[in-house]
């Protein structure tokens, strides 16, 4: 039996009858009434360029992804030539290749201190997939199995895989698909504009996530809680650099308790924030990492569960009881991954694109606050290296957000997209995220930071005229 697909379609159409799409309104995309699908045909550093021939400067790298800039001949070169030598082999039972075992040496020479071995996976997902099993296992071996559960934050970020989705603390991630399953809990937000009380400080407010914290461990029982998972800066949950003493007052309270950190670096590792990785920048000491995305830029999906020596130990002994470990996902160590790892870990280095993101990083946050801060429209303008957000707000001061139905958040990135600029609107709240590629200049941060002053501005203008917001 065949399905019948008419052969004169556009690609327009075609996408609408064939592909399901990623956090999208299925049905609007399905039927058309979110407008056409916009095909992306090619990029060039950081312009994207859609089929219809209308370029625009990609504030986000993708999906924070594209660190080195698009069409980079180094990666696709390096791609090719290990495809012509060898595009597949597993490594299974053993089995290796050069560039997986450079990869692995340069991740582990770059990470931070204790960090021990990488197991590979294709997505950030699935790395943080197999970190939940690998903190079951630990806990097995060490002869703990009532010690399981991993505590996330709300509005925390890191997939949407059954185990990975559940840890993400965002409703619209487990509505209706029966998320978080039962061993994942979640703790305080460390958004200090959006969470502190009245005439609490910002050390005083990470005080109390700590505390928040020690008591959803104490509630559920010491001797349950496993692992923490984190991200160094909260990202897909609205783009929110931790307040100041929140590690420093969070880490103290998982030694306490012997409950693992996972740092997921996803976003923040590899340069993003002008640091190898945010554990880096906020003294952060992960027992276990999750890296992706700025891995190969997303030139191929690559991702990987790193494993620091105190876990490693456990599973050396685990080895002993259980003999080989099981778990393993066919394109783990994916020779021409690993290829496009090395060659992209190649610019980073060559072109120091770590300290760039550093330097143009601070001039990107001292744009968007002198621009944005005490914009009508902007309750918060927030980030760290080249990681930026504005949270709009119908009253900044007060704190009073919009009614979510005026889509205010969308409606800005729409209005920054019909002036050739791809800003994010994130999932949750109004909130326009900024990850452009490390490879950004000082002109390319005016040329955003100009762009999105328009596209807020008109914003802005239409609110007031509808009544919704006051005139400043
Ligand atoms: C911090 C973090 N962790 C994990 C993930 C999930 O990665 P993936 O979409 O590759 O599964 C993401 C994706 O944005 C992320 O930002």
């Amino acid at each position: 039996m065949t399905n019948r697909i008419p052969n004169d379609l556009s690609l327009e159409e075609l996408d609408r009858r064939t592909v399901l799409h990623p956090s999208t309104h299925l049905k609007q995309h399905a039927d058309g009434t979110a407008g056409s699908p916009r095909i992306i045909d090619h990029g060039d550093r950081i312009h994207i360029t859609d089929t219809a021939g209308r370029r625009s400067l990609d504030a986000f790298a993708g999906l924070y992804c594209t660190n080195v800039g698009y069409n980079r001949q180094e990666i696709t070169a390096a791609i090719s030539a290990q495809a012509d030598k060898l595009a597949f082999y597993h490594a299974y039972a053993g089995h290796s290749h050069e560039p997986a075992i450079r990869l692995s040496e340069r991740i582990i020479r770059m990470a931070p201190q204790g960090m021990s071995r990488v197991y590979y996976g294709s997505s950030g997902s699935d790395a943080n997939e197999t970190h939940a099993k690998l903190v079951w296992y630990y806990n097995n071996i060490l002869g703990r199995p009532e010690k399981k559960k991993i505590i996330a934050r709300q509005r925390g970020y890191h997939g949407s895989s059954v185990t990975s989705g559940s840890m993400t603390g965002l409703p619209l991630f487990h509505n209706a698909f029966d998320l978080p399953i039962a061993q994942i809990k979640h703790t305080t937000t460390p958004h200090y504009y959006r969470e502190h009380q009245p005439g609490e400080t910002e050390e005083q407010f990470s005080q109390r996530c700590a505390e928040e914290l020690e008591q959803l461990i104490l509630a559920e029982g010491p001797e349950t809680v496993a692992a923490f998972i984190a991200e160094p800066v909260l990202g897909t949950g609205g783009i929110v650099p931790p307040p100041a003493g929140y590690w420093a007052a969070i880490q103290p309270v998982l030694k306490k308790y012997d409950v693992l950190l996972i740092a997921d670096e996803v976003v923040t590792g590899f340069g993003r924030i002008g640091s190898d990785f945010g554990s880096d920048h906020y003294g952060i000491e992960p027992d276990l990492m999750t890296v992706a995305k700025g891995l190969t830029s997303g030139y191929l999906p690559l991702s990987g569960a790193i494993v620091g020596e105190r876990v490693w130990q456990v599973l050396e002994q685990g080895a002993e009881q259980m003999g080989p470990i099981g778990h393993g996902y066919t394109y783990s160590a994916h020779p021409l991954c690993a290829a496009a790892g090395n060659a992209n870990l190649d610019i980073l280095e060559n072109e120091n694109l770590t300290a760039n993101a550093r330097d143009v990083g601070a001039y990107f946050q001292e744009r968007l606050h002198a621009v944005f801060a005490s914009h009508p429209l902007v309750g918060e303008a927030r980030g760290v290296g080249l990681l930026g957000a504005l949270e709009f707000m119908a009253d900044g001061e007060q704190r009073i957000p919009f009614d979510p139905g005026l889509k205010v958040g969308a409606r800005v990135a729409g209005a920054c997209g019909e002036r050739g600029l791809i800003a994010r609107a994130m999932p949750h709240g109004d909130i326009l995220g900024f990850a452009p590629p490390l490879v950004v200049t000082r002109e390319d941060i005016d040329t955003i930071v100009d762009v999105t002053r328009q596209a807020v501005d008109a914003v802005t203008d239409e609110l007031v005229r509808e009544g919704a917001l006051k005139a400043a």
